[in-house]
């Protein structure tokens, strides 16, 4: 399968749809691999020969050892679990330190955004993974940021952290009523000596993106319904997680991605994990079998993940949205032992049939999942690598998604491996083979 010399992929549900193993295996035929929003909030998950990798700062495609790693200015950047991520890969005999490149743009997260996040859940849960993603947002776009860059002048940043530790202590005993304390020169000390480990990375990583003749995979970190701005606002992440925020993220012009493609990572049922809208979750056994058979635990906090049956409303949302050109679908093989196999086509909310996704949380949180049902395959899928391999029950089910959504279904994922997966060929996405 030919995929073009720009590639974007994208989590199109609420995160954690198996974006780690489709990156890893895709980005063997890249040169560049980027990461552009979030932080460590992510947990993308590679498993190689039984050996478990999980990356939360780096680009995942760094796992091969041919690949320059971008992290551009849109991430914002904990230098203190990078450098451990950074140590932790090394330490499996993957060389890191001489292929990265960090945007001096990108902001940090310091010690204190992590304090403010979890005041901040104290007083309205979202459920955040407790990062420091969201304050360090915050700060950025109240302008009270600090960048990697503002870390080659000592005194300078010194005095941003001095300022935000003020800003901090006001909100924190004002507003909040809450003790807080935090010695600027602790933080400016360790944030230092983390700096220097990965200062020679530190590059102006907009102009090598638009000037490279490389090929480049853009990581999207994630899901489309955890979107800022088109995800079930507010119990989203911080970052626009969707191709939105693809020009601001990498630096790079709106232009620059029309000749990309754009592929959108999806589950063959649904999870979340946190608060919020979902409205195909099962809290009964089904839902429970899911999240054994899926081992749908956070890969960053542990957290067991809410599941549910495949929403497809929420899936053409990010398709159309996003302009996606196709659909990976993962872990199909959970799906083995079910007899019936349902897909959310439609919400009922106040009386109302309703298939659009709707801007409204209140609105969401009534919607009533209206399902369509399918025979389940009963066979084992897990670890098939060829579309003979794929029950006609199954192939249903792709038919189904992709004639709602309107795109291919054009991979599929059996195994958490890198090397178990399916590409379905031209003839089998338009339906004149196997799906048709
Ligand atoms: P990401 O955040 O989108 O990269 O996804 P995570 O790594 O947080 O979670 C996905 C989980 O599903 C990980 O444990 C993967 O190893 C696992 N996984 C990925 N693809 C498959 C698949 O096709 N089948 C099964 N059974 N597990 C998978
Ligand atoms: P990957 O990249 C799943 C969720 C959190 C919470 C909300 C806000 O592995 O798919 P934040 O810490 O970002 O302020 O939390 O977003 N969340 C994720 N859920 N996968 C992720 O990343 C997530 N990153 C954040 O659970 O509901
Ligand atoms: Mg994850």
């Amino acid at each position: 399968m030919k995929l073009s010399k720009k590639l974007v992929i994208l989590g199109a549900q609420w995160g954690d749809e198996g974006k780690g193993k489709i990156v890893d295996l895709l980005s063997a035929d890249y040169e560049v691999v980027v990461r552009y929003q979030g932080g460590s909030n992510a947990g993308h998950t590679v498993m190689v020969n039984g050996q478990k990798f999980i990356l939360h700062l780096l680009p995942t495609g760094i796992l091969h050892t041919h690949t320059v790693g971008v992290i551009a200015q849109g991430m914002v950047v904990d230098l203190e679990l990078l450098v451990e991520e950074i140590k932790d890969i090394e330490s499996k005999g993957i060389s890191v330190k001489d292929r990265l490149l960090i945007s001096e743009r990108a902001h940090l997260v310091l010690p204190y955004h992590k304090t403010l996040d979890a005041l901040l859940e104290k007083k309205g849960k979202i459920g955040t993974t407790l990062r420091g993603i969201g304050p360090a947002y915050m700060l950025k776009h109240a302008r009270k940021g600090i960048r990697v860059c503002d870390l080659w002048d000592k005194d300078r940043f010194y005095s941003l952290v001095k300022d935000n530790l003020e800003l901090v202590e006001e909100l924190c005993k004002k507003v909040y009523c809450e003790s807080f304390e935090m010695k600027a020169e602790e933080v400016v000390e360790k944030t230092l000596e983390n700096f220097e480990y990965i200062k020679h990375c530190v590059a102006d990583a907009s102009n090598y993106l638009l000037n490279t003749k490389k090929s480049i995979l853009f990581e999207g970190a994630q899901g489309v319904l955890l979107d800022v701005d088109i995800g079930t606002y507010p119990y989203v992440t911080s970052s626009n997680s969707s191709a939105l925020g693809l020009s601001a993220g990498t630096g790079l012009p709106p232009k620059f991605f029309s000749d990309a493609e754009f592929l959108g990572v999806s589950k063959a049922y649904a999870t979340r994990v946190g608060e919020g809208p979902f409205p195909t979750e099962l809290k009964d056994e089904t839902g429970q079998l899911l999240r054994e058979r899926g081992g749908e635990y956070g890969a960053t906090t542990g957290r067991p993940r809410r599941c549910g049956w495949l929403d497809l409303v929420a899936l053409r949302h990010a398709v159309n949205l996003n302009g996606l050109d196709g659909i990976v679908l993962t872990k199909l093989d959970v799906l083995d032992s079910f007899e019936e196999i349902k897909v959310c086509v439609a919400y009922k909310i106040e009386d109302k049939v309703v298939d659009t996704f709707p801007a409204s949380v209140s609105l969401l949180e009534k919607a009533q999942p209206i399902y369509k049902s399918f025979e389940g395959w009963r066979k084992d899928t897990h670890g098939a690598t060829s579309p003979e391999d794929l029950p006609e029950q199954a192939l249903s089910y792709l038919r189904f998604i992709q004639e709602f959504t309107g795109v291919p279904v054009v991979m599929l994922s059996t195994s958490p491996e890198r090397d178990k997966y399916i590409w379905l060929s031209y003839e089998e996405r338009v339906g004149s083979s196997n799906i048709g």
